[in-house]
């Protein structure tokens, strides 16, 4: 057993600023440096009561064994590190819980697996392949538009941004007119921290403004969804909505709050990930136009296009967990009631995994990634977000002959999920 590692400082700063998470390379650079030194370290941020001290893992093989151990490391109660302080005293005043929003990702067992199996089935491939017609329509409509919109298009405004967000809102039967509404309630519930994203543009907000942010998305979610649940236990459809709607947990409906929570999940999950990995991909094969050209001439890559384009990404950048019990990790003791950051950045790019993290490499494998978690909390919508993506870069190959970088791309502050909010490239129709 060695000594405690401790992060402080600058490099403490760096992992819980959400400015730090806007310069990739920078970040990449600040992960390797932490990794190599001390793979699972103390963070002591100096901004005491604001945040409590964690755990930081980074090495792939750690985060891997944590999210696999879901009795060991439980979600709950506070399950993302913007969770601060504030936000929890907020919150408990508000609604008698830790979180703004109970769903999945606050649940453990013995209530989380009762959750999850009521739409297990229902993103499962078999079920999905319904949606394949209706995917491939939308992707073609969404390249056409982009197309005749060049040959300079920002490509997250055009393409990655809308395109899972329509396909997020079509399995929760929102109609395209409310999209945008949805659209900004996300980003101020994941994006709060980013200037842009949450719509005040303020750069430097104190936790307090940050909460109030996510507090009034969460509620103008909540009396959303009411609306749409009414509807869907009146008039029960395929979709996703329609299920969670009647549902039953234990013989009885879902109380309100926890059937809002699971459209909030479902809806905020699904599409500024998916959004994120989709803009990543290009961006790199901009760079690199002998390998889109390779992509292009070879469709079997297009799977590998997809995993790495998660892989490289890493939108969901991290979550937390509270260990149960005293354990060892990396040689450090970490003691029951501690707060751990499984960093899928770090893992994503850990080179004892992946070799040339950095580089894009469609033809990667094994790309055994941890971008949708593991364990009992695996992403719910992984099968999707691969399929959504597939189809839609079979729209972009068949209709777009090369794709340049037209400018300079920009990255969200954010801690937790990001990604580019902007990207200019030149496409040349095919
Ligand atoms: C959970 C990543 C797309 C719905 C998660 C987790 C990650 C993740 C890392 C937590 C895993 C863990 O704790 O082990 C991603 C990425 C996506 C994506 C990278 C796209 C590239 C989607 C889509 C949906 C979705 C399309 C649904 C429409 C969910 C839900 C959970 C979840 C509901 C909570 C699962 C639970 O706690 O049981 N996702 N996700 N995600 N994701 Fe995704």
């Amino acid at each position: 057993m060695t000594a405690p590692a401790m992060l402080s400082g600058d490099l403490a700063r760096r992992v819980i600023d959400p400015h730090a998470y806007a310069e990739w390379d920078g970040l990449l650079d600040t992960f390797d440096q932490i990794r190599a030194a001390t793979p699972v370290a103390r963070v002591q941020p100096d901004t005491p009561g604001l945040f409590d001290p964690f755990w930081l893992v980074t090495r792939y093989d750690d985060v891997m064994r944590i999210s696999k151990d879901n009795a060991a490391f439980l979600n709950n109660p506070r399950p993302v590190v913007f969770s601060f302080n504030q936000a929890i005293e907020f919150s408990r005043a508000a609604t008698g819980s830790n979180m703004l929003v109970d769903s999945l990702v606050v649940f453990d067992a013995p209530i989380h697996p009762k959750y999850r199996k009521l739409t297990q089935e229902w993103f499962m491939p078999r079920n999905l392949a319904k949606l394949e017609g209706e995917l491939r329509t939308l992707a073609a409509a969404t390249v056409d538009r982009m197309i005749a919109q060049g040959p300079e298009v920002d490509f997250v405004k055009e393409v990655s941004g809308p395109y899972p967000l329509r396909v997020v809102m079509q399995i929760l039967g929102v109609p395209p007119e409310d999209e945008f509404r949805m659209q900004m309630l996300t980003q101020q519930l994941f994006g709060g921290q980013d200037k842009d994203l949450s719509g005040t543009g303020m750069d430097q907000m104190t936790p307090e403004q940050v909460v109030q942010i996510v507090a009034g998305a969460v509620k103008t979610f909540e009396d959303y969804f009411a609306g749409i649940a009414e509807d869907r236990r009146k008039h029960p459809t395929d979709d996703v909505a329609s299920v969670i709607a009647n549902a039953t947990v234990d013989g009885e409906p879902l109380p309100p709050r926890d059937m809002a929570g699971y459209y909030i999940i479902v809806a905020t999950a699904g599409h500024d990930t998916t959004s994120a990995s989709t803009a990543g991909a290009m961006q790199a094969l901009a760079r690199d136009p002998e390998q889109y050209a390779r992509v292009r001439a070879d469709r079997s890559l297009l799977p590998g296009i997809v995993e790495e384009a998660i892989r490289w990404t890493s939108p969901v950048q991290h979550f937390m967990r509270t260990a149960a019990e005293d354990c060892e990790i990396g040689g450090q003791k970490i003691a029951k009631g501690d707060w751990l950051m499984i960093n899928y950045v770090a893992a994503n790019h850990d080179p004892a995994q992946f070799p040339d993290p950095r580089r894009f490499d469609a033809a990667r494998s094994p790309n055994r990634h941890l971008a949708f978690g593991a364990g009992a909390h695996q992403c719910l919508g992984l099968h999707l977000a691969r399929l959504e993506m597939k189809i839609l870069f079979e729209a972009i190959l068949d209709r777009v002959a090369a794709v340049e970088p037209a400018g300079e791309a920009a990255r969200a502050s954010s801690t937790f999920v990001g990604g580019l909010k902007t990207l200019p490239l030149k496409v040349t129709p095919a």
